[in-house]
């Protein structure tokens, strides 16, 4: 027996655990998902749904995997007739009163009283009279809807909002075949990390209304991706339906976001699918920007920064919005020159989850902004505005709003421009992908450098800005400088 750790088996497969460990996570490890509802590793246990009874041998009953912890030498079996015999009876009973809404449910496909039953349950129902009814459906939030009849009670989200949220509003009112989920009478259920108890929900009970009706589960293409609202850096999935991002979700990292996402994180999004972005590369011609492909556009940069180099003074300004990868390529890309660098944070009001340590909300409302200093950008934005009005080169990455102004070369590659936009003046216009259109890496506050993913296709010619820095580092000759 090694230090430190119990050996067990699940369904005959031996596993090795630290002490504490609980049976249903246990098992996970030995390939074996028990069925369950209450429990959620990110919540207290309940032990109140009874649905992952499993068989425990020299136990004298049945045993639930989520609140009994593992000892040595334990024999777990959770598909003997007397344990499949007892999740049965609960799924049956679940289903007295859920309503077969499935068809119009936006849980559908997701669902894991759907899932349970299919994996497990009962063909057809022995229970003859009339199923409990409530109101169809009621508003709890600003983003919340709760559906009573189709709740099966295992108060996660009563847990998550006085375990995690400390803001206690949702109880479980009544009791019996009565009882459903109840929020205080003068409360809303707009806390700023309220939106978790939509994902937390099993089945289709508390449901999102900024998606209601926009997908089903089965059309959804999900992506990992990191969080762009702060520096927090939560993992998140991207959904997608037919390359328009659809849904922002958490994905689990027990260092950073354990099982959440704020409601901040979750509504930034829609930006993502804008529909009025530059498509083409464009080149000033007798004062005027005209589209063109991307080899004149790069000839017209390397030209410019040929022309310049040599004791040239440049300045970048970018967002910490990019990725670590286009801010390391803009910074080999002056290496020649004497530059700076520079980016702006928005800034909001610090909103913690409170009972997750070291998870908030973050006042600085950018993800990158470490990876940025890292590689030698500053924060002096007004400092870097005012020596690009005397520079011979100034690149903006992504910042169309920064008003610059300068007399020599201007050269802007972003996403959209703005009509207003002083970029408009640009000698060349680069356009590049957004976070949800490419590949890279962003570096959150604690210094963690976490990678996203392409969730759609970039509009028209638009690519990731690394790769058109790439290029024109190519083009230039510096691949191999230092960086
Ligand atoms: S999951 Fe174990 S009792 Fe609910």
């Amino acid at each position: 027996m090694a230090e430190g750790v119990i050996t067990l088996t699940i369904d005959g497969v031996p596993v090795s655990v630290p002490p504490g460990t609980l049976v249903i996570e246990a098992a996970k490890q030995a390939g074996v998902l028990v069925p369950h509802y209450c429990y959620h590793p990110g919540l207290e246990v309940a032990g109140v749904c009874r649905m992952c009874l499993v068989e425990i041998e020299k136990a004298p009953k049945l045993q639930i995997a989520c609140a009994t912890t593992v000892t040595e030498g334990m024999v777990v079996k959770t598909q003997t007739v007397q344990a499949k015999d007892a999740r049965q009876g609960v799924l049956e009973f679940l289903l007295i009163n859920h309503p077969l809404d499935c068809p119009i449910c936006d849980q559908a496909g997701e669902c894991e009283l759907q899932d349970f039953v299919f994996q497990e349950g009962r063909a057809a129902t022995r229970y003859g009279e009339f199923a409990k009814r409530f109101n169809p459906v009621e508003d709890f939030g600003p983003d919340i809807l709760y559906v009573p009849n189709r709740c099966i009670l295992c108060t996660r989200c009563v847990r998550f909002m006085e375990d995690l949220a400390r803001e206690p509003v949702l109880n479980v009112s009544e009791r019996g075949d009565r009882a459903f989920v109840g929020i205080h009478p003068d409360a809303r259920l707009d806390h700023p990390w309220a939106g978790n108890v939509v994902d937390l929900c099993p089945v289709g009970s508390l449901l999102s209304k900024d998606f209601l009706h926009k997908a089903r589960a089965w059309e959804l293409d999900k992506t990992p991706s990191i969080c762009t609202g702060c520096s927090q850096g939560c993992n998140i999935s991207l959904d997608t339906r037919e390359e328009v991002v659809v849904r922002v979700r958490p994905r689990s990292n027990l260092e950073v976001n354990q099982y959440f996402i704020c409601d901040h994180g979750r509504m930034h999004y829609p930006w993502m699918n804008r529909g009025d972005r530059i498509e083409a590369p464009l080149v000033k011609h007798n004062g005027e920007l005209r589209a063109t492909d991307w080899e004149e556009a790069f000839d017209r940069v390397v030209t410019i920064l040929r022309g310049a180099a040599g004791g040239g003074k440049a300045v970048a300004i970018v967002s910490p919005g990019a990725s670590s990868e286009a801010l390391a390529l803009v910074k080999r890309l002056l290496s020649g020159f004497d530059w700076k660098g520079a980016f702006q944070v928005v800034m909001g009001d610090e909103a913690p989850l409170p009972g997750v340590p070291n998870l908030a909300l973050r006042a600085e409302r950018v993800p990158n902004a470490k990876g940025a200093e890292r590689l030698g950008y500053t924060r002096d934005y007004a400092a870097a505005l005012a020596a690009a009005a005397t520079a011979s080169v100034v690149f903006v990455l992504d910042d169309p709003d920064c008003g610059v102004q300068t007399a020599g070369a201007l050269i802007y590659a972003g996403t959209v421009l703005p009509a207003e936009s002083t970029c408009r003046n640009a000698d060349v216009v680069l356009p590049i992908a957004n976070v949800a259109e490419e590949e890279g890496t962003f570096v959150n506050r604690d210094g963690r450098e976490q990678r996203y993913f392409p969730a759609k296709p970039a509009p028209g010619m638009a690519q990731p800005a690394a790769w058109v820095f790439g290029e024109l580092v190519a083009a230039m000759g510096l691949a191999e400088a230092q960086r």
